[in-house]
């Protein structure tokens, strides 16, 4: 595996590929690597010839309050993982190499309407530096195919907002999320959890899945499911943001005819925010 830190010398190789008419996949990433992150490159393997992997904590998804120096940073293990899963390059640039202006003086991308509610709602900004770096990440690497965890569905959803709204040459693919066998979405922050916080951790999991049980048997009363997802993980000792129910294409609220749903839903637990959802298809209506 090649790992590269400098811009220059990733477009020599992206260029190197695109003459020999190699496809390539990619899947970006903030390190701390986990199974979560392996299934994307497992999943890579399958739309490209090439696989490129980046790891980047990116300062401009961050807010002043969150943990980007915090952030846990574990190279070497991470290094291994993508060598294990066949991943060819490693982009891994400093932030002066991504943000020679500094991050706060740089051109933004923003995704109006879909970064302002749920978790833009808690964390405002975040999705403009993730739209952001982003889209400079695909202007970089010219992938044909770019890979991302439904684990972090609204983030899925502006980066194909994103891609459609600027005419980006790349196909987004989505990939189903890793979870351990309490059903706890496996993520970089659940390291945070102490031994009982990770016990009571799996409940966000349990309420979705109770969500989505309601919804697939054709409830409609979405403020009731949503009211008793809230109460469920809260009771569960997890300080709830949101529980809801939207509309899988668009993240919209619904209404009785949508089918394609997914339930959303995040919460604090001790230092960690854990986010999780489930998709469902509920049944058509005449
Ligand atoms: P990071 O949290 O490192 O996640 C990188 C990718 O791994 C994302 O597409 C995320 O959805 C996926 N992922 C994380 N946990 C997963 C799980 N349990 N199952 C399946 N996929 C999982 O998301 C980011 O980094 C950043 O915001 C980034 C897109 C790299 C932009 O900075």
């Amino acid at each position: 595996m090649q790992t590269i830190t400098r811009i220059a010398d990733l477009r020599d190789v992206v260029t190197d590929w695109r003459l020999g008419r190699q496809s390539i996949a990619f899947v970006p990433t903030m390190g701390n690597l986990h199974l979560g992150h392996a299934s994307l490159m497992a999943a890579a393997h399958l739309h490209g010839r090439r696989v490129i992997s980046s790891i980047f904590v990116n300062p401009l998804q961050f807010g002043p309050s969150e943990d980007f120096s915090a952030y846990p940073r574990t190279p070497d293990d991470d290094g291994n993982l993508l060598r294990e899963y066949g991943v060819d390059a490693l982009f891994q640039p400093t932030v002066e190499e991504m943000y020679p202006q500094g991050s706060a003086g740089s051109t933004v991308i923003d995704v109006p309407g879909l970064t302002d509610v749920l978790c833009g709602a808690f964390r405002p900004g975040h999705f403009q530096g993730v739209a952001t770096v982003v889209v400079k990440l695909l202007c970089l690497v010219q992938p044909d195919v770019a890979i991302f965890g439904e684990k972090d569905y609204q983030q899925l959803t502006v980066i194909r907002r994103v891609v459609q709204d600027l005419n980006l040459p790349v196909t987004i693919v989505g990939a189903p999320t890793v979870r351990a066998e309490d059903g706890l979405a496996l993520s970089s922050r659940n390291r945070y959890l102490s031994a009982q916080e990770r016990a009571m951790a799996p409940s966000i999991y349990r309420a979705l899945d109770q969500a989505r049980r309601r919804l697939e048997a054709g409830e409609t009363a979405y403020a009731s499911i949503e009211a008793e997802g809230l109460a469920s993980i809260g009771a569960a000792g997890i300080t709830p943001d949101f529980f809801e129910i939207r509309t899988a294409a668009r993240l919209e609220r619904p209404t009785e005819l949508d089918v394609h749903l997914v339930v959303l839903a995040a919460g604090r637990l001790g230092k960690a925010r854990l986010i999780d959802n489930l998709q469902c298809t509920a049944p058509v209506r005449e």
